[in-house]
């Protein structure tokens, strides 16, 4: 069992639990956890919404693909530390991650 630690998008602290591979990734977590209101676009990689900042990692998030980098360069507030959670897939490398959601910001 994993875990990653969550400001979610009002300011509440979380703790959430996940096994490897539990969901498709990071922001089916959020959201069926925490019930938070981002995902427009079904993690597409389209809206946004699941943008959070990865406050501390012990381990090298790294982005996954062009278009992930394209949306935070283009339409986002860009920051090396920021990710689109749709776009991080759930596996041990994310364990012990703090992470701030941004996205309905
Ligand atoms: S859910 Fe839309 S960009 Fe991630």
């Amino acid at each position: 069992m994993y875990f990653i630690s969550v400001v979610d998008s009002i300011g509440d602290s979380h703790i959430l639990n996940f096994r490897r591979s539990e969901y498709p990734s990071l922001l089916e977590l959020l959201v069926n956890e925490l019930f938070d209101d981002i995902g427009d676009c079904k993690g597409k990689g389209l809206c946004g919404t699941c943008h959070i900042r990865i406050k501390s990692s012990m381990n090298s998030v790294q982005f996954s693909n062009e278009l992930e980098q394209k949306i935070l360069k283009d339409q986002l507030e860009y920051y090396p530390d920021n990710r689109l959670a749709c776009q991080i897939p759930l596996d041990k490398y994310i364990h012990k991650i703090q992470i701030e959601i941004i996205g309905r910001d």
